[in-house]
């Protein structure tokens, strides 16, 4: 297996481009199963998460190919309704498949996605929902097996809590219902967003995109015409770039990002001191004189992503001060800490709060990732501690960063990958 080998203490510099959303694309790649006519996808990172989804797909039955940041997926060859948990275990995300599987072929078998590092990511909330749209439900040895005879039917739903995937799976099954279906505490993430917008401009009539309360007036059967997607920019790959500039307090540029996606990244990386320059597509971080300890609560966009809480409990370790992170949306999303508290630091963990000592004295170590932010948290402190810092199990980093050690070169960082 692979690993990262860091020596900490280097200034970046220069520019860094991002890439495409990976969780905006995984949904797009399911909408294609809605699609009467092959579909093209641009701007699509080259990450593990992405190859498993196509690869899904193709076991479907679909064809495509994918080559560069391009991939053009012929979904209308599908034959094959049972996502399979060889498959579906390696990216509980395959679970995107449902909705559409089933609103277009009136039957599916998808292997239940099962927990993962964080928690136990029940998908509950997924099949009520389709149950309100007239799908029988039933589990059985492991896979979720779906079935509506007579179509989906458009349904009120509202969801006791604000799920991406979730809201994600029952727009794309919407789409394809019978009449208007009305969601209520949908989530309003980007990349929620950007399914809404391509499934309206495929001639899907959708209100209330970007808020709390999405309507959804069906087709009733009929397949929709996706053309051609550009996926938007990764918020959380940037945000991640813009804490490994903050921590090693350099002066760094993004190119190829939406900053309106970054607003709560950037207000809190503005309140513990640093200074930016934000243009059309691109964000320049600078040096803050003083790194002040910060407050953070995750919670649903447009609020501070969980997607960015280990990152920046990373840079916390060096604000002046004692910094508290509360974790509300997953249960056990703190296993970086652990790893970061071997490297030196002092954090304590009370219930789903972390108390993050300022100033502490890093020295690298061997690190292991968990997940994927977690993993990222760990390369953040590793551009800091004093020596080397080794990050194992970096396949966690794989699935959702695209080339995360050359582009950190390029930065100027002293990172390679090497081989256990
Ligand atoms: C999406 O996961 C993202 N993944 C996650 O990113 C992200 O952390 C998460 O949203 C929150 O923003 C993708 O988009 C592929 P949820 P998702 O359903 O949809 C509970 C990454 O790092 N819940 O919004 O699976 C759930 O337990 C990944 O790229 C239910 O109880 O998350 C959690 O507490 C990690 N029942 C909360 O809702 C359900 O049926 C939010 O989960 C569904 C969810």
């Amino acid at each position: 297996m692979d690993y990262l080998e860091i020596e900490g203490g280097n200034r970046l510099s220069g520019t860094v481009t991002i890439d495409g959303a990976k969780n905006a694309a995984l949904p797009l790649i399911a909408a294609t199963i809605l699609s009467d006519k092959p579909v093209t996808i641009d701007n699509l990172p080259r990450v593990n998460d992405i190859f498993t989804m196509l690869k899904l797909l193709g076991n479907l039955g679909a064809t495509y190919t994918f080559e560069e940041n391009r991939a053009t997926i012929d979904a209308t060859t599908i034959d094959n309704t049972t996502a399979i948990y060889d498959i579906v275990r390696k990216m509980r995300a395959s679970i995107l498949t449902l909705g559409p599987l089933l609103a277009r072929f009136g039957i599916c078998k998808v292997s239940l996605p099962g927990g993962c590092a964080i928690g136990q990511r029940p998908i509950d909330l997924h099949l009520k929902a389709l149950e309100m749209m007239g799908a029988e439900i039933e589990i059985k040895e492991g896979y979720v097996i779906a079935t509506a005879p007579e179509g989906l039917k458009g349904a009120t739903i509202v969801f006791d809590k604000i799920t991406v995937t979730g809201t994600e799976n029952i727009v794309m099954a919407a789409a394809l219902a019978e009449g208007e279906t009305r969601i209520i505490n949908a989530a309003k993430e980007p990349e929620v967003v950007q399914l809404c917008e391509i499934l309206r401009d495929a001639g899907i009539e959708i209100e209330g995109i970007g808020s709390d309360e999405l309507v959804i007036h069906g087709t009733g059967g009929g397949l929709i015409d996706i053309r051609h997607i550009t996926v938007i920019p990764d918020r959380i790959e940037a945000g991640t770039y813009l804490c490994a500039g903050a921590i090693t307090n350099s002066t760094i540029t993004l190119e190829h990002v939406n900053h309106a996606h970054l607003v709560s990244i950037i207000l809190k990386l503005q309140e513990m001191g640093y200074d930016f320059e934000i243009e059309k597509e691109r964000i320049t971080i600078k040096p803050a004189s003083r790194i002040k300890s910060i407050r953070i609560s995750t919670t649903e966009y447009p609020g501070f992503p969980t997607d960015m809480q280990a990152q920046f409990m990373a840079l916390a370790l060096i604000a002046e001060g004692t910094s508290t992170i509360e974790e509300r949306l997953f249960e056990n999303r703190f296993m970086h800490v652990s790893e970061l508290n071997r490297m030196g630091a002092d954090i304590t963990l009370n219930n789903h709060t972390a108390t993050v000592e300022g100033e502490a004295d890093l020295n690298g170590a061997d690190v292991m990732a968990t997940d994927l932010r977690a993993s990222s948290a760990l390369v953040l402190a590793g551009l800091i501690a004093k020596g080397t810092t080794t990050v194992h199990r970096i396949y966690h980093l794989d699935r959702g960063y695209v080339k995360l050690e050359e582009k950190l070169q390029k930065l100027g960082a002293k990172i390679r990958r090497l081989k256990e």
